[in-house]
């Protein structure tokens, strides 16, 4: 079910009646769901194969691949892979293995090459995939190169982001996938104009759902964060737009407190009162914030339900734009992320790790969702529609 977009200020004040009554937006039902979910193993390939072998999701922002030649690689649910970027400027994704014997063709995370050249027995590849030499051709035997290039994976740079399909023979429409609602609202945000300021990943000993959906929280605020985040956002209230696959929300701050007994001007700009976040189908959270971006990514381990590697993204305004110099900058955005990091590591990821090993309990018992948790109800409506 789609609906039109409502205007931001519309859904801040939404939240603001929200807070005058300690309400929030509600789900249809509270719905129950048992612990396998999250180690099962046939559960987990079902996901790798039908979610992240089918759809796109985020695994850069396109700023992190400036020059033709730059790389980086990783460790997709189902794949090893290289991201690189062509000289005409578009981005592809191939499997991180030479075609000859089988080595792991780059084991550097990042850097920038002209071709890709195999450490076992020096076959290389152009930037596009492309076999360009045989070392000793005279000697190896007659093969037709065009059908031993590397093996591409459907890839697609779409608002700032670079997005894979974890599948050799699937296709790649990012604008689809989204639809018009989700699409416009990226389209709108001018991430491709900002840059990444810093990227990490986190290897954790937690399913990946339970990691997105800490990210997808507004009830957890105040207890899990008393002292960090509960000071600045309210807890439980959440105004949210179901656009039937992806969700965005927004999260009143404290400061919106000023208009609880006097109304804001009605052309007053509320934006700076909240942070809006994207849920984009199957494993990213998009902050928004008034100045600035966070993305979140969850990506499964290739084989055991009980980890995932969580990336964390911190997108801002280019230097030559901030109106800062390069040191403020620098010290600014530096601050910022040792907050996010300090908060991840102290509060979300020791529970995270404690829910995951509860969760393999042999009598566990069943667990539920709330109608208040209402993206985390939209995140397992839609994975239960694309793995059944
Ligand atoms: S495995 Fe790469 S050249 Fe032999
Ligand atoms: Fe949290």
């Amino acid at each position: 079910m789609t609906q039109s977009l409502v205007p931001k200020n519309e859904r801040i004040r939404r939240t603001l009646d929200h807070l005058r009554h300690d309400t929030t937006d509600e789900f249809d039902a509270v719905r129950p769901f048992g612990p396998e979910e999250f180690t099962d193993p046939e559960i987990a390939r079902a996901e790798r194969d039908r979610v992240f072998g089918r759809v796109p999701s985020i695994v850069a922002h396109g700023g992190e691949l400036p020059k033709p030649g730059d790389f980086m690689t990783l460790r997709t649910p189902r794949n090893q892979v290289i991201i690189v970027r062509q000289r005409d400027g578009s981005v592809k994704t191939f499997v991180n293995l030479c075609r000859h014997r089988g080595a792991l063709l780059e084991d550097r995370e990042k850097g920038r090459c002209r071709l890709f050249s195999c450490g076992y027995h020096r076959w290389s590849y152009d930037l596009d995939g492309s076999l360009r030499a045989i070392t000793r051709d005279g000697t190896f035997g007659e093969i037709d190169r065009s059908e031993h290039g590397l093996i591409e994976l459907p890839t697609e740079e779409r608002h700032g982001f670079v997005w894979v399909v974890d599948d050799a023979g699937a296709r790649i429409d990012v604008a689809s996938w989204l639809g018009p609602e989700m699409d416009e609202i990226l389209g709108g945000h001018g991430i491709e104009g900002h840059v990444c300021f810093r990227a990490e990943g986190f290897d954790e000993p937690v399913n990946w759902k339970i990691m997105q959906d800490a990210f997808l929280d507004g009830y957890h605020i105040q207890y899990a964060h008393p002292n960090t985040a509960a000071k600045h956002i309210h807890t439980n209230v959440m105004a949210v737009e179901d656009f039937g696959r992806h969700a965005r929300f927004i999260a009143p701050r404290k400061t919106i407190d000023r208009f609880l007994e006097e109304p804001p001007a009605a052309d007053e700009d509320l934006s700076k009162y909240v942070t809006e976040t994207h849920f984009l189908l199957p494993n990213s959270t998009l902050l928004r914030q008034p100045d600035h971006f966070q993305l979140l990514t969850f990506r499964p381990h290739p084989s055991e339900p009980g980890r995932c590697r969580m990336e964390m993204r911190l997108i801002v305004p280019p230097v030559e734009t901030s109106g800062l110099d390069e040191d403020r900058w620098n010290h600014l955005w530096e601050k910022n992320w040792k907050i996010l990091i300090a908060v991840l590591h102290r509060e979300d990821f020791p529970l995270l790790r404690g829910s995951q090993a509860g969760m393999a309990s042999a009598s566990a018992g069943g667990m539920l969702l709330g109608r208040n948790e209402v993206v985390n109800q939209i995140f397992h409506r839609e994975l239960r529609r694309l793995t059944s």
